[in-house]
Protein backbone atom coordinates (compact mmCIF):
# COMPACT_ATOMS: atom_id res chain seq x y z
CA UNK A 1 0.00 0.00 0.00
CA UNK A 2 1.06 3.56 -0.53
CA UNK A 3 2.36 5.68 2.13
CA UNK A 4 4.04 8.80 2.20
CA UNK A 5 7.13 7.55 4.29
CA UNK A 6 7.30 4.69 1.69
CA UNK A 7 7.06 6.87 -1.31
CA UNK A 8 9.69 9.40 0.00
CA UNK A 9 11.69 6.02 0.42
CA UNK A 10 11.51 4.61 -2.83
CA UNK A 11 11.69 8.08 -5.18
CA UNK A 12 14.85 9.34 -3.11
CA UNK A 13 16.66 5.71 -3.68
CA UNK A 14 15.09 6.32 -7.60
CA UNK A 15 16.59 9.45 -7.74
CA UNK A 16 19.76 8.56 -6.56
CA UNK A 17 19.75 6.06 -9.31
CA UNK A 18 18.77 8.13 -11.95
CA UNK A 19 20.69 11.10 -11.41
CA UNK A 20 23.83 9.62 -9.97
CA UNK A 21 26.14 12.26 -9.55
CA UNK A 22 24.71 14.72 -12.25
CA UNK A 23 23.41 18.69 -11.50
CA UNK A 24 20.30 19.11 -11.61
CA UNK A 25 18.01 22.82 -12.12
CA UNK A 26 14.66 23.38 -10.74
CA UNK A 27 12.65 26.44 -10.74
CA UNK A 28 10.76 27.26 -6.92
CA UNK A 29 7.70 28.88 -7.54
CA UNK A 30 7.10 29.52 -3.12
CA UNK A 31 4.17 26.88 -4.26
CA UNK A 32 4.15 23.50 -2.60
CA UNK A 33 4.99 21.23 -5.77
CA UNK A 34 7.95 22.45 -6.36
CA UNK A 35 8.99 22.87 -2.87
CA UNK A 36 8.03 18.80 -2.14
CA UNK A 37 10.13 18.09 -5.71
CA UNK A 38 12.83 19.85 -4.58
CA UNK A 39 13.00 18.60 -0.86
CA UNK A 40 12.94 15.47 -2.55
CA UNK A 41 15.73 16.25 -4.44
CA UNK A 42 17.68 17.79 -1.55
CA UNK A 43 17.32 14.17 -0.39
CA UNK A 44 18.75 12.51 -3.02
CA UNK A 45 21.98 14.39 -4.09
CA UNK A 46 21.93 17.42 -1.71
CA UNK A 47 23.96 20.54 -3.44
CA UNK A 48 23.91 19.10 -6.96
CA UNK A 49 20.36 20.56 -7.10
CA UNK A 50 20.70 24.05 -7.87
CA UNK A 51 16.98 26.20 -6.93
CA UNK A 52 16.47 29.06 -8.48
CA UNK A 53 13.53 31.39 -7.20
CA UNK A 54 13.02 33.93 -9.22
CA UNK A 55 11.16 37.63 -7.73
CA UNK A 56 9.29 38.88 -10.92
CA UNK A 57 7.73 42.01 -9.04
CA UNK A 58 4.47 40.63 -8.86
CA UNK A 59 4.57 38.24 -5.63
CA UNK A 60 2.55 38.46 -2.96
CA UNK A 61 3.91 41.53 -0.31
CA UNK A 62 7.36 40.34 1.41
CA UNK A 63 6.89 36.88 -0.77
CA UNK A 64 10.13 37.04 -2.21
CA UNK A 65 12.15 37.30 1.06
CA UNK A 66 10.43 35.26 3.36
CA UNK A 67 9.84 32.60 1.26
CA UNK A 68 13.57 32.35 0.23
CA UNK A 69 14.96 32.14 3.83
CA UNK A 70 12.65 29.36 4.18
CA UNK A 71 14.27 27.41 1.30
CA UNK A 72 17.27 28.24 2.95
CA UNK A 73 15.81 27.29 6.27
CA UNK A 74 15.30 23.69 4.68
CA UNK A 75 18.94 23.46 3.70
CA UNK A 76 17.96 23.81 -0.06
CA UNK A 77 20.96 24.92 -2.37
CA UNK A 78 18.72 28.09 -3.96
CA UNK A 79 19.60 31.07 -5.66
CA UNK A 80 16.90 34.03 -5.66
CA UNK A 81 17.44 36.50 -8.29
CA UNK A 82 15.07 39.69 -7.92
CA UNK A 83 14.29 40.27 -11.73
CA UNK A 84 11.37 42.56 -11.00
CA UNK A 85 12.20 45.71 -13.02
CA UNK A 86 12.84 43.24 -15.96
CA UNK A 87 9.46 42.22 -15.61
CA UNK A 88 7.84 45.55 -14.74
CA UNK A 89 9.39 47.18 -17.48
CA UNK A 90 8.47 44.65 -20.16
CA UNK A 91 4.70 45.03 -18.92
CA UNK A 92 4.69 48.64 -19.17
CA UNK A 93 1.41 50.05 -21.11
CA UNK A 94 0.10 46.35 -22.01
CA UNK A 95 -3.40 46.32 -20.54
CA UNK A 96 -4.31 42.87 -22.49
CA UNK A 97 -4.51 39.81 -20.15
CA UNK A 98 -2.92 37.31 -22.95
CA UNK A 99 -0.73 39.80 -24.27
CA UNK A 100 0.70 40.24 -19.98
CA UNK A 101 0.87 36.39 -19.61
CA UNK A 102 2.67 36.00 -22.73
CA UNK A 103 5.30 38.85 -21.88
CA UNK A 104 5.73 37.39 -18.44
CA UNK A 105 5.65 33.59 -19.97
CA UNK A 106 8.73 35.21 -22.04
CA UNK A 107 10.65 37.10 -19.21
CA UNK A 108 10.21 34.53 -17.16
CA UNK A 109 12.46 31.79 -19.75
CA UNK A 110 15.12 34.69 -20.35
CA UNK A 111 15.68 35.13 -16.85
CA UNK A 112 15.74 31.37 -16.15
CA UNK A 113 17.62 30.83 -18.88
CA UNK A 114 20.15 33.59 -18.13
CA UNK A 115 20.32 31.63 -14.85
CA UNK A 116 20.47 27.95 -15.76
CA UNK A 117 23.24 29.14 -18.01
CA UNK A 118 25.28 29.69 -14.78
CA UNK A 119 25.20 26.42 -13.50
CA UNK A 120 28.04 24.75 -15.42
CA UNK A 121 27.37 21.26 -17.33
CA UNK A 122 23.98 20.51 -15.66
CA UNK A 123 22.35 17.54 -17.12
CA UNK A 124 18.68 17.66 -16.04
CA UNK A 125 15.44 19.86 -15.44
CA UNK A 126 13.00 18.92 -12.42
CA UNK A 127 9.94 20.28 -12.28
CA UNK A 128 7.19 19.73 -9.93
CA UNK A 129 4.87 18.66 -12.64
CA UNK A 130 1.54 16.46 -10.54
CA UNK A 131 -0.99 14.25 -12.03
CA UNK A 132 -3.62 16.83 -13.02
CA UNK A 133 -0.81 18.52 -14.78
CA UNK A 134 -0.21 15.97 -16.69
CA UNK A 135 -3.89 14.54 -17.15
CA UNK A 136 -4.66 18.10 -18.46
CA UNK A 137 -1.63 18.80 -19.89
CA UNK A 138 -1.17 22.52 -19.20
CA UNK A 139 -1.44 23.26 -15.25
CA UNK A 140 -4.45 25.10 -14.14
CA UNK A 141 -2.46 26.78 -10.87
CA UNK A 142 1.27 25.58 -11.18
CA UNK A 143 4.26 28.00 -11.09
CA UNK A 144 6.96 27.90 -13.28
CA UNK A 145 6.47 24.57 -15.24
CA UNK A 146 3.03 26.22 -15.99
CA UNK A 147 4.16 28.50 -17.70
CA UNK A 148 7.28 26.90 -19.38
CA UNK A 149 4.66 24.39 -21.18
CA UNK A 150 2.16 27.29 -22.76
CA UNK A 151 5.39 29.28 -23.93
CA UNK A 152 7.68 27.06 -25.63
CA UNK A 153 6.35 27.77 -28.80
CA UNK A 154 8.07 30.44 -29.79
CA UNK A 155 11.23 30.07 -32.41
CA UNK A 156 13.46 27.15 -31.15
CA UNK A 157 13.71 25.76 -27.31
CA UNK A 158 15.81 28.03 -24.75
CA UNK A 159 18.72 25.50 -23.74
CA UNK A 160 17.69 24.63 -20.45
CA UNK A 161 14.62 23.13 -21.81
CA UNK A 162 16.99 20.36 -23.52
CA UNK A 163 17.45 18.98 -20.62
CA UNK A 164 16.75 15.46 -19.53
CA UNK A 165 13.39 16.24 -17.47
CA UNK A 166 12.82 14.58 -14.20
CA UNK A 167 9.69 14.45 -12.14
CA UNK A 168 9.17 13.33 -9.12
CA UNK A 169 5.68 13.94 -7.93
CA UNK A 170 4.41 12.67 -11.83
CA UNK A 171 1.89 10.18 -10.28
CA UNK A 172 0.47 12.52 -7.46
CA UNK A 173 -2.53 14.41 -6.72
CA UNK A 174 -1.94 16.91 -4.37
CA UNK A 175 -3.29 16.10 -1.42
CA UNK A 176 -0.23 13.41 -2.09
CA UNK A 177 1.94 15.89 -2.29
CA UNK A 178 1.08 17.81 0.76
CA UNK A 179 1.40 14.57 2.86
CA UNK A 180 4.77 13.71 1.12
CA UNK A 181 6.26 16.85 2.15
CA UNK A 182 4.79 16.28 5.53
CA UNK A 183 6.43 13.31 5.55
CA UNK A 184 9.73 15.19 5.17
CA UNK A 185 8.81 16.95 8.06
CA UNK A 186 7.88 20.29 5.58
CA UNK A 187 7.00 23.67 7.51
CA UNK A 188 2.92 22.94 7.33
CA UNK A 189 2.14 26.63 6.75
CA UNK A 190 4.44 25.99 3.20
CA UNK A 191 2.60 22.93 2.20
CA UNK A 192 -0.99 24.49 3.42
CA UNK A 193 -0.40 27.55 0.78
CA UNK A 194 -3.16 28.41 -1.29
CA UNK A 195 -2.79 28.42 -5.07
CA UNK A 196 -1.47 31.53 -6.93
CA UNK A 197 -1.14 31.74 -10.22
CA UNK A 198 2.33 31.63 -12.30
CA UNK A 199 1.91 35.61 -13.65
CA UNK A 200 0.63 36.50 -9.97
CA UNK A 201 -0.85 39.86 -8.95
CA UNK A 202 -0.55 40.84 -13.24
CA UNK A 203 -3.53 39.24 -14.11
CA UNK A 204 -5.22 40.67 -10.48
CA UNK A 205 -4.14 44.43 -12.10
CA UNK A 206 -7.06 44.59 -14.59
CA UNK A 207 -5.63 46.70 -17.18
CA UNK A 208 -2.29 48.02 -17.40
CA UNK A 209 0.20 47.37 -14.34
CA UNK A 210 2.73 49.99 -12.47
CA UNK A 211 4.58 49.80 -9.90
CA UNK A 212 1.79 52.00 -7.75
CA UNK A 213 -0.70 49.67 -8.20
CA UNK A 214 1.54 46.22 -7.31
CA UNK A 215 2.31 48.01 -4.20
CA UNK A 216 -1.18 48.91 -3.51
CA UNK A 217 -2.44 45.47 -4.36
CA UNK A 218 0.45 43.79 -2.58
CA UNK A 219 -1.07 45.76 0.87
CA UNK A 220 -4.45 45.41 0.33
CA UNK A 221 -3.64 41.08 -0.50
CA UNK A 222 -1.81 40.87 3.18
CA UNK A 223 -4.48 42.82 4.88
CA UNK A 224 -7.05 40.21 3.30
CA UNK A 225 -4.50 37.10 3.64
CA UNK A 226 -3.47 37.77 6.86
CA UNK A 227 -7.10 38.51 8.06
CA UNK A 228 -7.94 35.00 7.11
CA UNK A 229 -5.40 33.39 8.76
CA UNK A 230 -6.08 35.29 11.92
CA UNK A 231 -9.72 34.47 12.12
CA UNK A 232 -8.58 30.95 11.13
CA UNK A 233 -10.20 30.97 8.31
CA UNK A 234 -7.52 30.42 5.97
CA UNK A 235 -7.46 26.62 5.51
CA UNK A 236 -11.69 26.49 4.96
CA UNK A 237 -10.57 28.70 1.90
CA UNK A 238 -9.28 26.75 -1.25
CA UNK A 239 -8.03 30.18 -2.88
CA UNK A 240 -8.03 33.80 -1.56
CA UNK A 241 -7.14 37.42 -2.94
CA UNK A 242 -7.78 40.98 -3.75
CA UNK A 243 -8.47 42.54 -7.91
CA UNK A 244 -7.43 45.80 -8.21
CA UNK A 245 -10.18 47.12 -10.50
CA UNK A 246 -10.03 50.05 -13.70
CA UNK A 247 -12.15 52.31 -11.96
CA UNK A 248 -12.27 55.41 -9.68
CA UNK A 249 -14.91 55.66 -7.50
CA UNK A 250 -16.26 58.88 -5.58
CA UNK A 251 -15.81 59.38 -2.13
CA UNK A 252 -16.10 61.98 0.83
CA UNK A 253 -13.14 63.68 2.56
CA UNK A 254 -14.70 67.11 4.22
CA UNK A 255 -16.31 69.02 1.91
CA UNK A 256 -14.15 67.31 -0.86
CA UNK A 257 -15.57 64.38 -3.22
CA UNK A 258 -12.45 62.57 -3.67
CA UNK A 259 -11.60 59.66 -6.85
CA UNK A 260 -10.55 56.87 -5.68
CA UNK A 261 -9.16 53.22 -6.48
CA UNK A 262 -11.92 49.95 -5.61
CA UNK A 263 -10.48 46.39 -4.94
CA UNK A 264 -12.65 43.18 -5.00
CA UNK A 265 -11.76 40.54 -2.83
CA UNK A 266 -12.22 37.01 -3.69
CA UNK A 267 -12.48 33.96 -1.79
CA UNK A 268 -13.42 30.38 -3.12
CA UNK A 269 -14.27 27.00 -1.99
CA UNK A 270 -12.65 24.16 -4.88
CA UNK A 271 -11.13 20.91 -5.50
CA UNK A 272 -9.09 21.48 -8.58
CA UNK A 273 -9.75 25.36 -9.44
CA UNK A 274 -12.51 23.84 -12.52
CA UNK A 275 -15.18 24.63 -10.92
CA UNK A 276 -15.55 26.92 -7.69
CA UNK A 277 -18.02 28.19 -5.12
CA UNK A 278 -17.59 31.60 -3.17
CA UNK A 279 -17.34 31.42 0.34
CA UNK A 280 -19.59 32.69 2.64
CA UNK A 281 -17.16 34.71 4.75
CA UNK A 282 -18.76 35.92 8.18
CA UNK A 283 -19.90 39.63 7.61
CA UNK A 284 -18.22 40.90 11.10
CA UNK A 285 -14.42 39.77 9.01
CA UNK A 286 -15.51 41.11 5.93
CA UNK A 287 -16.28 44.57 7.99
CA UNK A 288 -13.11 44.57 10.13
CA UNK A 289 -10.90 44.08 6.31
CA UNK A 290 -12.90 46.35 4.75
CA UNK A 291 -12.06 48.72 7.08
CA UNK A 292 -8.65 48.10 7.76
CA UNK A 293 -8.08 48.13 4.05
CA UNK A 294 -9.80 51.56 3.62
CA UNK A 295 -8.08 53.06 6.14
CA UNK A 296 -4.43 51.87 5.83
CA UNK A 297 -4.24 52.13 2.36
CA UNK A 298 -3.80 55.08 0.71
CA UNK A 299 -5.35 55.75 -3.27
CA UNK A 300 -8.48 53.36 -1.98
CA UNK A 301 -11.69 54.23 -1.04
CA UNK A 302 -14.48 51.10 -1.68
CA UNK A 303 -14.41 47.24 -1.06
CA UNK A 304 -16.73 44.38 -2.63
CA UNK A 305 -16.66 41.43 -1.60
CA UNK A 306 -17.10 38.90 -5.10
CA UNK A 307 -20.03 36.72 -4.69
CA UNK A 308 -19.83 35.06 -8.31
CA UNK A 309 -19.37 31.23 -9.06
CA UNK A 310 -17.34 29.27 -11.52
CA UNK A 311 -18.66 28.53 -13.91
CA UNK A 312 -19.62 30.80 -15.35
CA UNK A 313 -16.98 33.57 -13.39
CA UNK A 314 -13.29 32.33 -13.28
CA UNK A 315 -11.81 32.34 -10.42
CA UNK A 316 -9.04 35.54 -11.71
CA UNK A 317 -10.97 38.91 -13.36
CA UNK A 318 -8.30 38.47 -15.90
P1 LIG B 1 -9.57 30.65 -13.48
O1 LIG B 1 -9.40 32.14 -13.35
O2 LIG B 1 -9.35 30.14 -14.87
O3 LIG B 1 -8.41 30.02 -12.60
O4 LIG B 1 -10.86 30.17 -12.87
C1 LIG B 1 -8.32 28.66 -12.25
C2 LIG B 1 -7.03 28.47 -11.46
O5 LIG B 1 -5.91 28.73 -12.32
C3 LIG B 1 -5.14 29.81 -11.83
N1 LIG B 1 -4.70 30.59 -13.00
C4 LIG B 1 -3.44 30.56 -13.50
N2 LIG B 1 -2.34 29.89 -13.09
N3 LIG B 1 -1.11 30.87 -14.87
C5 LIG B 1 -1.17 30.07 -13.78
O6 LIG B 1 -0.15 29.50 -13.41
C6 LIG B 1 -2.18 31.56 -15.34
O7 LIG B 1 -2.08 32.28 -16.34
C7 LIG B 1 -3.41 31.39 -14.61
N4 LIG B 1 -4.66 31.90 -14.77
C8 LIG B 1 -5.42 31.39 -13.78
C9 LIG B 1 -6.05 30.56 -10.87
O8 LIG B 1 -5.31 31.27 -9.89
C10 LIG B 1 -6.88 29.44 -10.30
O9 LIG B 1 -6.18 28.76 -9.26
Amino acid sequence: TWTPDSFVESTVAQLKKKVGSDKVILGLSGGVDSSVAAMLLHKAIGKNLHCIFVNNGLLRKNEFHDVLQQYEGMGLNVKGVDASDRFLSALAGKSDPEEKRKTIGRVFIEVFDDEAHMVEDAKWLAQGTIYPDVIESVSATGGPSATIKSHHNVGGLPDFMKLKVVEPLRMLFKDEVRRVGASMDMNPTLLGRHPFPGPGLAIRILGDITQEKVRILQEVDAIFINGLRDWGLYDQVWQAGAMLLPVDSVGVMGDERTYEKCVALRAVESTDGMTADWVNLPYNFLQKVSNDIINKVKGVNRVVYDISSKPPATIEWE
